[in-house]
């Protein structure tokens, strides 16, 4: 794989890096279009189940796995991922457990507050595969490069981030992101007419509690950051329609925290 020395430097430093056109083959666009295919129908012949979704409101939900998605898997490594995840996490990737996931974000939908995906205690490295050109129209995912290096309380953090660089990950088909799960980031709004998806390897160090999935006959989507449960419906419909009390809120908590 080419310049690992250098990518390594960046990955480092900026908390992820791009690949490009690393999955540029016939067969790696054949899956693609079949995973679309498959979001596509299911969004259209489950809509009302979807709806009830935890992130649902947000406009971003998570996908669960079906046998496309692990034949992506498949191709990046005979693509010899493993050895860049060697290079850039400094383990090999027999050491770490791999969940086959996705987002998707909903058209007109999708903007988030930053976060953090998990504790900085807990390292993670994502792999994502946007499956069509992902363009500032489609809602890229922004990061803060370099956020992922010391733990910080969330309103410290939206104190700083006005001072600090933010990214987005505009990509073309083809191309691989991988980044540290602590990073801050965010959904940006999908500003398209169509469902923004990007296929999510997520690779965290082995440990017993790693439940294996099922891998499904079709891809399917599932609650991402807010649960279905009363709590989890208040905080979603307070960060959607409530924004600015809602970011109150989150802050005050960290600072009572601190
Ligand atoms: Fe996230």
């Amino acid at each position: 794989m080419l310049n690992l020395k250098e990518k390594k430097l960046l990955f480092d430093k900026n908390g992820f890096i791009i690949f490009e056109k690393l999955l540029k083959s016939e067969t790696a666009f054949v899956h693609f279009d079949q995973v679309k295919r498959e979001i596509v129908r299911e969004y259209d012949s489950n809509y009302i189940k979807i709806k009830k979704l935890g992130g649902f409101m947000t406009g971003n939900l998570d996908l669960k796995p079906s046998k496309e998605i692990i034949k992506i898997w498949e191709i990046l490594k005979e693509l010899k991922i493993s050895e860049a995840i060697k290079k850039l996490t400094n383990k090999a990737l027999d050491e770490y457990d791999i969940k086959f996931a996705g987002n998707v974000s909903l058209p007109n939908k999708g903007d988030q507050f930053f976060h953090t995906d998990g504790p900085k205690s807990a390292r993670k490295i994502l792999i994502g595969v946007p499956i069509e050109d992902l363009k500032e129209i489609d809602g890229p995912t922004e990061l803060v490069p370099g956020s992922h290096h010391k733990r910080i309380s969330y309103w410290k953090f939206h104190f700083e981030k006005f001072f600090k660089k933010k990214v987005k990950l505009i990509l073309d088909k083809g191309d691989i992101f991988i980044r540290e799960s602590y990073i801050w980031h965010k959904g940006t709004k999908n500003r398209s007419k169509k469902l923004r998806i990007i296929i999510l390897f997520v690779l965290s160090e082995k440990n017993s509690n790693f439940v294996k999935q099922d891998i499904l006959n079709t891809t399917k989507f599932g609650d991402n950051m807010f649960e279905i449960s009363f709590k989890g419906k208040i905080r979603e419909i307070m960060s959607v329609y409530l924004p600015f009390f809602y970011f109150l809120y989150k802050l005050l908590v960290s600072f009572i925290r601190k």
